[in-house]
């Protein structure tokens, strides 16, 4: 088991950051809270630490990973920032809102995969921006998970897939937003989106008065959507495809669900048992709980989930990417 510290979220225990930020200014890894994930963080100006998180993963050496800062001016040692990147910093940092630029000299290449740009990331939870700032480095940290598997928005999650391959774990409680941040490229003429997270790209519109382009082809979309991605252990159909009534009748009373609906909107009674059935009452909350759902249910002895397929706006785009992702067979 790795060490694990419960911080006050509200107002982080001094000796306890100290601790994370000491590990991480020594090339450790310690996983520490975000609003959106928990993330597994190594300084991002040391390529050995780094290298650390991909081993620790099982993470693909192709998929580059965001820098973590605790204050705007920070991000400008690493990436080149535009007056619309100033612009979007001011209006959604901090955030779940991660931005890719032109990368400055300097940032090791196990950061950005090699690439020419870097993402960069102002998170919100109060452990996360106490760590940064105690630390004064970029901190790189994707998800703290087994790559492939959900992420994990709890401490306990972190230590079942890394266990003693973290050298501390900040437990800050369960993340608030529940997905990853959205990843916007900001490298071209006009803003496109890499990955739909959890800063909704209406309100990026909406705030900015600009147009989100979302990303075409597969070459231009984030290395890491390329991958399979948030799987659990048994396999998840959404509600409403093609032969998912079928399937999920064959596992009668084994089958669990996840969504805001109940399963009997889909399924006949006695399919889903209400044990297995874990209930949002709106999108945000589906968010906020879809990963540690899908470990629940993994693990309660249900051989398949079924999900429901949310509206395709707000919180609703990051969800459908990620149920899409979990489903790829
Ligand atoms: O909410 C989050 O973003 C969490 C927390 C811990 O901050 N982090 C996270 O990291 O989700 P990760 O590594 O699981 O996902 C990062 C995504 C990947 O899809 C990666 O390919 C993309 O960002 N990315 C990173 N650097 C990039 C770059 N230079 N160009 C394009 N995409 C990039
Ligand atoms: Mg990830």
């Amino acid at each position: 088991m790795p060490r694990i510290l419960k911080v006050d979220p509200w107002n982080p225990e001094e000796e306890f950051i100290e601790e994370g930020a000491a590990l991480l200014r020594a090339g450790r890894l310690v996983a520490f809270p975000t609003e959106t994930v928990y993330g597994l963080g190594a300084n991002g100006l040391d390529g050995r630490a780094v290298g650390r998180i991909f081993s620790a993963k099982g993470r693909p050496g192709d998929n580059p990973l965001i820098l973590h800062f605790s204050a705007p001016e920070e991000a400008e040692g690493a990436a080149i920032l535009t007056e619309r990147a100033r612009c979007l910093m001011d209006l959604f940092w901090p955030g779940p809102l991660t931005l890719v630029l032109p990368v400055r000299e300097g940032i090791p290449p196990e950061v950005t995969a090699g690439l020419s740009t870097v993402a960069v990331r102002m998170p919100s939870h109060p452990v996360a921006l106490a760590l940064l700032a105690r630390t004064g480095l970029p901190v790189a940290a994707p998800s703290a998970n087994s790559s492939g598997r959900p992420s994990p928005t709890d401490a306990a999650s972190v230590a079942s897939d890394l266990g003693d391959r973290v050298d501390l774990i900040l437990d800050g409680g369960s993340s608030s937003v529940g997905v990853e941040s959205t990843v916007l490229d900001l490298t071209g003429p006009d803003m496109i989106l890499l990955r739909p997270g959890g800063c909704p790209v209406e309100e990026i519109e909406a705030r900015t008065g600009e147009r989100v382009l979302l990303a075409g082809g597969s070459t231009n979309r984030s290395p890491g959507t390329r991958y399979r991605h948030y799987a659990p252990l048994v396999p998840l159909l959404i509600a409403g495809d093609e032969g998912v009534r079928e399937r999920v009748s064959a596992h009668r009373g084994r089958v669990g669900w996840i969504g805001m609906a109940s399963p009997e909107t889909f399924f006949a009674p006695g399919i889903v048992p209400d044990e297995y059935a874990i209930r949002f009452s709106n999108p945000e909350n589906y968010a906020r709980g879809l990963f540690s759902a899908l470990r629940t249910l993994e693990a309660s002895g249900a051989r398949l989930i079924a999900a429901e397929w949310p509206e395709e706006k707000g919180i609703g785009r990051a969800l459908r990417d990620r149920l899409y992702r979990a489903s790829r067979e």
